[in-house]
């Protein structure tokens, strides 16, 4: 499903601009074999490389949580604008693997900011949740719900990947990215031009954990295996294809793009075979094609930001260049955007932990917090 049909680009009207980028990864990095050896699993580096693209991947240790990658990626992305004292006046953040269950883990992100008293929701799409964070942002934002939306996906498999699994253990890394969207025009670097988005929950076993919902609460589940995170890859695969290509294409018809007009193609980085089976479908030569799954595995929903963030860092496209991003998910769920290349210099950082009042939840201390404002009511 495809965006409301505009004015035919390159006729200028108003947008989400991209005008801000970050990122965050662990410093921990972890190769195959060292992947292998933990979980004692039956399968060698050659085959992980040759069948996925992935080399390495970098993991977050245990103190560090979805919000903390979350909190140092949007800091990174708000540092990008140029405005370091910027606040954005809504944040989205795209996740499958929240601090908790509940609460959300937006509104923690959002306070850690010091952004006051805006609105912060979490958005599950799995690894589509980039691209659908940012087809509900710029929709809020022209709207007129908000003016600087930052949205955020950040994402730590490895609390939810069984380390003993060979079908996923070899394939996950943990990573945030952020973008600040402002209002703009369809003829600046940054610009988001269409989006497509969809899904099919006909198909929402193929990925799934299965315990840790109203379904199957934890405290049922009759095996440890329930709370892992399971994927029936070969099947999976094949709806990637499928549906990467179909949104696509449906959002490159909506802009009125041919694909060889594309300059910059990123794919959701779940496995460089799916990537160049899309591409080829569309079209798009390997020159224009962009990823760093090699290095990072796929991060879920943060994979499409991180990427562009890397892209951008490497100055892999001149600002205003044709990109089209695309994405496929649990859920299912899938998504796509043209946009216009962003001309922001991209910040990284390192993940932030958290303050140790947040602590209290876990060891049922809550040490009185003397940087907290509470205001005080009167019982009625
Ligand atoms: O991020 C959300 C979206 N995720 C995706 O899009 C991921 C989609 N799926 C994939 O990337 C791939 O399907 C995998 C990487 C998960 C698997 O690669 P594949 O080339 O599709 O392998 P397959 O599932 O077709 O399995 C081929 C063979 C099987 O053996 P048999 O049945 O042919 O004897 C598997 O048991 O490879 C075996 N196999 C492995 N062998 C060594 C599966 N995983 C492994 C492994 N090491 N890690």
């Amino acid at each position: 499903m495809t965006s409301p049909p505009s004015a035919p680009f390159p006729g200028r009207r108003a947008t989400a601009v991209i005008a801000g980028l970050g990122s965050s990864l662990p410093p921990r990095e972890v190769t195959n074999t060292q992947v292998i050896a933990r979980g004692g699993l039956d399968t060698t580096d050659e085959w992980i490389t040759g069948r996925t693209g992935i080399h390495r991947r970098r993991l977050a240790g245990p103190g560090v949580s979805t919000g903390d990658l979350a909190t140092a990626a949007a800091r990174a992305a708000i540092d990008s604008t140029g405005s370091p004292g910027l606040r954005p006046d809504l944040l989205l953040l795209a996740t499958t693997t929240p601090d908790r269950p509940c609460p959300a883990t937006a509104p923690e992100v959002a306070h850690r900011l010091g952004l006051g008293p805006v609105p912060a929701f979490d958005l599950a799409a799995v690894c589509s949740g980039f691209l659908y964070g940012l087809a509900t942002a710029s929709a809020l934002l022209r709207s007129g719900a908000c003016r600087t939306p930052l949205v955020v996906a950040a994402e730590k498999y490895s609390a939810i990947v069984d380390p003993f699994d060979r079908d996923t253990a070899p394939l996950f890394g943990d990573a945030a990215a952020a973008v600040v969207l402002r209002p703009g025009d369809t003829t600046e670097p940054g610009a988001l031009l269409e989006t497509d988005w969809g899904s099919d929950g006909g198909e929402s076993d193929l990925i799934t954990v299965a315990a840790g919902g109203s379904r199957l609460p934890a405290t049922e589940a009759p095996g440890r295996g329930d709370r892992y995170f399971r994927m029936r890859g070969r099947q999976v695969y094949a709806h990637a294809v499928r549906r990467m290509a179909a949104s696509a294409g449906a959002a490159l018809a909506a802009t009125g793009w041919q694909a060889r007009e594309v300059q910059a193609f990123i794919g959701h980085q779940a496995n460089q075979r799916i990537l160049d089976a899309v591409a080829d479908r569309l079209g798009i030569p390997p020159r224009h094609r962009f990823g760093n799954i090699r290095d990072v595995g796929n991060t879920a929903g943060a994979s499409v930001p991180l990427a562009l963030a890397d892209a951008a860092a490497r100055g892999a496209c001149r600002p205003g260049a044709p990109t089209l991003l695309t994405a496929f998910g649990g859920g299912l769920t899938w998504a796509s955007a043209t946009l216009l290349w962003p001309d922001a210099p991209v910040r990284t950082a390192v993940p932030e932990p958290r303050p140790r009042r947040h602590d209290h939840d876990r060891d049922h201390d809550p040490a009185p917090d003397p940087d907290h404002d509470h205001e005080e009511v009167s019982p009625p």
